[in-house]
């Protein structure tokens, strides 16, 4: 009997297979109880019986095609009851969403207290089966803590093709969201087709990149009707966001008479905050708008529409004799009051529809009525400022931080509810949402941005917190096998997706380049002379002062912009630095020495690791050579980028000593940019001495300017960016 052990060994094997998938499931469920000894084995013979409550046959509809999907078995919907068949029904009764599952051995039952539960039991029954379509015997009751689950989902940045954003909605119920925020309107492109506008989709649906190539596409009526339609059977309400009054360039592009100005205006290709807003003072704006949203309320049988409301500089309405008008005969204050009329408006129009609004934070700006729902995005005082106001809110995670930044566990322990929360803020509290802004997501990139994080903030939300970090990472290995069963690509849990850094080395003089892929099938090459993208070691030392270049790849794809590493001349390299004020945590705190490590910071963005920030207090930075150097010029270069409340110091001056106590002012440079420029603006404040210098120290004093008129932090101090300080 020498086989005996093995094949008992063999069956225990199984056995704890199964029980393992059924110890795999996520978001855990609130009560488990799995028998140790019998499985329920998933065959043809088995039918599905569901039960006559609304959506239970498509349900099990659903729930064939699943298991058709992973095992190849096709089980048929039964009208009578028989041995072995899966039992759906809806039975009401129990919270919103709750549902129970019995596996026995010779039924399962799967029971809700409404339809979108019964989609939830299905989705749990899923994760059940071993590799052979066995399910252990158990026992499962389950209810989410938090009602509104959602995934938002920006389409305009980056145009999502419709398969993408099925893909997407189903990785959303797998995980039992609710919601999918389709985020459709912006200034890059206007998304969803409206049969009375053509030319918002025709003029305003493409944009032309800088490398001349376009970008865009739209959504069908059909078409979105089609993606509802697979939401609503996946448990989950789409709602729409058209974006009003700001982020609308798009439609203004193709409708120029909406804007104050009346254009011409075009499809942006850069991102930002733009000036151009709909004019709040021409009737014929609200017309289109109710012309739009009236298609908008057909196509989606949502509770709620999204309109936008953020970032809307105030710019144009404060020339623009129209919105001045309204003012005026409004007897309203200012503009921020304008804002709330222009969103007060419209939310009354679409409660006509029997819509209910939501808006991000900024509707809060100028007063709103209690009806609406606040989407809060900028921190948790607008959170507290919507309870106040009586206001019901959604907290949000920020998904297109890559996951380098934004890790898996940070996901996980997601407060879904805030300890500093009152009763009142918890009792007005809806949920929260994953959002995912596409400026940097192409398509091809979406997947991995979003798995496994919404695997992560699927517990936060389910349970109201994340509780055991390392008993999900264990259950989270059995998922990542069904990704791959499923073909949903997933990205990291602790790194970027691709990541190139530069590294000044004092003690050796040199600069350490390097690249680090978080995905397989990512390479990087670096340029070469000659203009060509060669594969490199991924690390490179660099000697001298120089450019380098790093083009991440996915096969010939380039897979994000370009690293580009500027390394300077600069006699104050690796010198120290004193600063009255250090910069901010997130810009630099604990590197001032970025000032001297012959690092140039990107030309396109400040939060890149070469750049120093400061909003707290203004720049006073001391240099000390070392020992008396010949000095003929001095340089430092500033950022301004007002859609991020960077502005160029109002004032600046340049001083030398000789012993750090007797100074010379040498210069005090001005730049001509004005604060209202919202282009990002590099200036360099250079100084060239009469003659070279015998010098020991050198001081740079930069004040902060203020934030303009119509801008959102108008009044307050702007921040100050910059990278290096060059001594010649
Ligand atoms: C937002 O991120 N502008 C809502
Ligand atoms: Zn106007």
């Amino acid at each position: 009997m020498h086989f005996r052990i093995p094949l008992a060994g063999m069956l225990l094997a199984a056995f704890f297979a199964a029980q393992t998938a059924a110890q795999s499931i996520i978001p855990s469920p609130r009560q488990l109880s799995v028998q140790d000894t019998g499985f329920f084995l998933l065959s043809e013979a088995s039918g599905i019986v569901a039960d006559t409550a609304r959506g239970s046959r498509e349900t099990a509809l659903l729930l064939a095609d699943f298991v058709q999907k992973s095992t190849g078995k096709k089980l048929p919907l039964l009208a009578q009851p028989k041995p072995r068949a899966l039992y759906l029904a809806v039975k009401g009764g129990g919270p919103d969403e709750s549902y129970h599952i019995d596996v026995e051995a010779d039924k399962i039952r799967l029971e809700a207290a409404d339809a979108r539960g019964l989609v939830w039991a299905v989705q749990t029954l899923r994760q059940l089966p071993d590799s052979l379509g066995r399910l252990p015997l158990l026992s499962l009751t389950d209810a989410p803590t938090l009602g509104w689950r959602g995934g938002h989902l920006d389409v305009c940045r980056h145009f999502m093709s419709v398969e993408m954003v099925k893909k997407y909605i189903d990785i959303l119920s797998f995980y039992k969201f609710n919601r999918f925020h389709w985020h459709l309107t912006d200034d890059q492109g206007w998304r969803i087709e409206i049969r009375k506008y053509p030319r918002l989709t025709q003029a305003g649906g493409w944009r032309t990149e800088p490398d001349g190539s376009r970008h865009g596409g739209f959504y069908t009526q059909s078409q979105i009707r089609e993606v509802v339609a697979h939401a609503t059977r996946r448990g989950i309400e789409v709602i729409p966001e058209i974006e009003m009054p700001g982020h609308a360039v798009a439609a203004l592009a193709a409708y120029p008479h909406l804007g104050c100005t009346g254009g011409p205006y075009q499809v942006p290709n850069q991102f930002g905050v733009f000036d151009d807003v709909f004019c709040a003072g021409q009737e014929s704006t609200f017309t289109f708008l109710e012309d739009v949203l009236r298609e908008v309320v057909t196509l989606f049988p949502s509770e709620y529409v999204h309109i936008g409301g953020d970032e809307v500089p105030k710019t144009r309405w404060k020339a623009c004799p129209h919105c001045q008008r309204r003012l005026s005969q409004l007897h309203l204050p200012d503009e921020h009051a304008l804002q709330s009329y222009f969103i007060r408006r419209m939310e009354a129009f679409l409660k006509t529809k029997g819509k209910k609004t939501i808006g991000w934070d900024e509707i809060l700006e100028g007063g709103i009525s209690p009806t609406a729902t606040v989407e809060v995005w900028r921190g948790l005082e607008q959170a507290h400022k919507a309870a106040r106001n009586g206001n019901a809110f959604l907290l949000t995670s920020y998904f297109d931080a890559p996951p380098g930044t934004l890790t898996l566990r940070k996901v996980y322990d997601f407060e879904a509810r805030p300890k500093a929360f009152s009763p009142k803020e918890n009792s007005l509290l809806l949920g929260a949402e994953a959002c995912v802004w596409t400026e940097y997501i192409p398509e091809y990139k979406l997947e991995p941005m979003i798995l496994p994080r919404l695997a992560g903030l699927s517990e936060a939300l389910w349970q109201g917190e994340g509780n055991d970090f390392q008993d999900f990472q264990k259950r989270l290995t059995a998922h990542y096998a069904f990704y791959e069963k499923q073909g949903w690509r997933y990205g990291p849990e602790d790194r970027d997706l691709y990541k190139a850094t530069i590294t000044y080395r004092p003690d050796q003089h040199d600069w350490l380049v390097s690249g680090q892929a978080g995905l397989p099938g990512v390479q990087s090459r670096r340029l070469q002379q000659g203009g060509h993208w060669q594969p490199w070691a991924d690390t490179l030392v660099l000697t001298r002062p120089g450019t380098v270049q790093v083009q991440p790849f996915w096969g010939n794809r380039p897979f994000s912009e370009a690293y580009v590493f500027r390394v300077v001349e600069n006699k104050a390299l690796g010198k120290p630095v004193t600063l009255t004020a250090l910069p901010d945590a997130r810009y630099g705190h604990d590197r001032p020495m970025a000032l001297t490590d012959g690092l140039l910071g990107d030309d396109t963005r400040h939060n890149d690791d070469r750049w120093l920030g400061w909003d707290k207090a203004d720049v006073q930075a001391t240099l000390d050579l070392g020992t008396p150097t010949s000095v003929q010029a001095l340089s430092v270069r500033f950022m301004q980028r007002l859609g991020t409340w960077i502005l160029l110091p109002v004032s600046l001056t340049w001083e030398v000593s000789a012993n750090g106590t007797d100074w010379q002012v040498v210069g005090a440079p001005k730049a001509n940019t004005p604060p209202t420029t919202t282009d990002l603006v590099l200036h360099d404040y250079a100084v060239k001495l009469p003659r070279p210098q015998q010098v020991r120290y050198v001081r740079l004093k930069a004040a902060r300017q203020t934030l303009p008129a119509g801008h959102p932090g108008a009044g307050n101090p702007a921040w100050l960016f910059a990278d290096e300080i060059v001594v010649r």
